[in-house]
């Protein structure tokens, strides 16, 4: 089957069986009688794809498309999947920077075991906060095979007004040998090690956890350029861009050619808007940015070229009625701005308070260079001391990047705060997931309000599967499941 063509404004899902009322407490006990209950059907499968140009080949896929159908919903709506499984392999669905209850996390082995072939599982949680989100795979290298997609939460509360919205998944893909599936040739590890997919690092001389790919398809919303149609907008809008970050190994900085972009959310947090050239977006990340059109041409959305191919991610910006001639490529040189997470502070005020820290945990970050091992503390996960927590308890996460790569560090169940020393408290702005540069530190606390077991990682793949992960655990928290 072919990927079906797709629409760069995905209003619906494809897998939206419909809305009901919801008359009945939900099972998990969290449902107001009027919550409406919005029911999705998953199938998990190998999916013969194309990516608009270039070979078919083999993905992994949501319902038989790249990305995964787009879930949208109202703050306060229930979410329930579906999740059948008809891969060759166990498989969950993780709902990335949702603080949900930890059963429904999606963390085969932590929060629930997983889903074998031919088993379904069902994922019902709260839509809340608003925002911009994803769902993925958390089973293996399953992300970078093509298990994920987009999951966009409308506000209850007025935000600003726009009058076009468009949501882009940013992808990287391994077309020339099939993209992502286990039986793609993959960089094998140092050491000769062969680049055959597993599950979970080990560390065995022919068993090691894998290199990054070397990924020769950026792809917005399942196509890569040449093949994309291109954001048609009119002048004088106010137009709306929900950036969604699905890469497994890949940071973008974009910029939109003749405009700047001002940033309104931060993974799905509304901040202050912060006017910028440049977006940079890391895995797992998500802003949402607006611009007006108030320039008329034919433009493109485009990412720098550092010289290892993600230059090739771009997407037209057409204003309609103008005669269609080559989009123009934004330049990149050092006198743009680039908005950087000290600029960015909550919209509303929060009732944080700051002061001194309950717990405070160092998280250095090492690995590379002589090693396939990524580790935190210089800690490998699953050999690594949980993070042990109190509810209640305000917790402090102190990084520090001693290694040559960046670091997306992502915190399932929470979002934490940024500390900017510049700002009160009740100011910060509230993330997911953070990257630590190459000799960065940053410190960020969150409230341990989520009893659980929580993920807490680097959302590179292939960092994650070599050990750059550890688990926050709340004292006394006990999971009902047995596995
Ligand atoms: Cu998208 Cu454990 O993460
Ligand atoms: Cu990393």
């Amino acid at each position: 089957m072919n990927l079906r063509r797709r629409q760069f404004l995905q209003t619906i899902a494809g897998a939206a069986l419909g809305t009901t009322l919801a008359p009945l407490m939900s099972t998990i006990g969290f449902a107001k009688p009027s919550a409406r209950i919005k029911e999705f059907q998953f199938t998990a499968s190998a999916t013969q794809v194309q990516l608009g140009e270039g070979p078919d080949f083999e993905a992994w896929t949501y319902n038989g498309q790249v990305p995964g159908p787009e879930i949208r919903v109202q703050e306060g709506d229930i979410i329930r999947v579906t999740l059948k499984n008809d891969l060759a392999d166990a498989t969950t669905i993780h709902w990335h920077g949702i603080p949900l209850q930890n059963p429904m996390d999606g963390v085969p082995g932590i929060t629930q075991p997983a889903v074998k072939p031919g088993e379904t599982f069902v994922y019902e949680f709260e839509a809340r906060p608003a925002g911009s989100f994803l769902y993925h795979s958390h089973a293996g290298y399953q992300l970078d095979q093509g298990l994920y997609g987009p999951l966009v939460i409308e506000p209850s509360r007025a935000e600003q007004a726009y009058d076009q919205e468009f949501t882009l998944v940013l992808e990287d893909w391994v077309l020339r040998d099939g993209g992502g599936t286990a039986s793609v040739q993959r960089r094998p590890p140092m050491g000769g090690m062969h680049g055959r997919m597993h599950r979970g690092p080990a560390f065995g001389p022919a068993d090691g956890p894998l290199w990054e790919p070397v990924y020769d398809g950026y792809a917005i919303n399942g196509r890569v350029n040449g093949a994309i149609d291109g954001l048609l907008v009119r002048k004088g809008d106010r137009i709306k861009i929900r950036l969604i970050n699905a890469c497994s190994a890949t940071v973008f900085f974009l910029r939109l050619a003749g405009h700047s972009l001002t940033i309104t959310h931060a993974d799905g947090n509304p901040i202050r808007p912060v006017e910028t050239d440049v977006v940079r977006i890391g895995m797992g990340e998500r802003y949402d940015v607006m611009f007006t059109a108030d320039n008329p041409g034919n433009w493109l959305l485009a990412a720098y070229d550092s010289g290892l191919g993600e230059g090739r991610l771009q997407i037209p910006v057409l204003y309609r009625d103008v005669r269609r001639e080559e989009p123009q490529t934004p330049a990149f040189h050092r006198n743009l701005r680039m908005a950087d997470y000290g600029e960015f502070q909550a919209l509303h005020p929060t009732d944080y308070r700051g002061g001194e820290a309950d717990r405070i945990f160092n998280q250095p970050l090492s690995g590379g260079m002589h090693s396939s091992a990524w580790g935190i503390n210089g800690q490998v996960y699953p050999y690594a001391d949980p993070l042990m927590v109190k509810k209640g308890e305000r917790v402090r996460l102190r990084y520090s990047n001693h290694s040559m790569m960046p670091h997306p560090m992502h915190l399932h169940g929470h979002f934490f705060r940024v500390i900017n020393r510049s700002l009160p408290p009740e100011q910060w702005v509230q993330k997911d997931t953070l990257i630590l540069d190459h000799m960065q530190r940053f410190d960020v606390e969150f409230m341990a309000d989520n009893p659980g077991r929580w993920f807490h990682h680097c959302h590179n793949l292939y960092h994650m599967e070599a050990g750059m992960a550890n688990v926050v655990v709340y004292e006394n928290f006990s999971n009902s499941m047995t596995f």
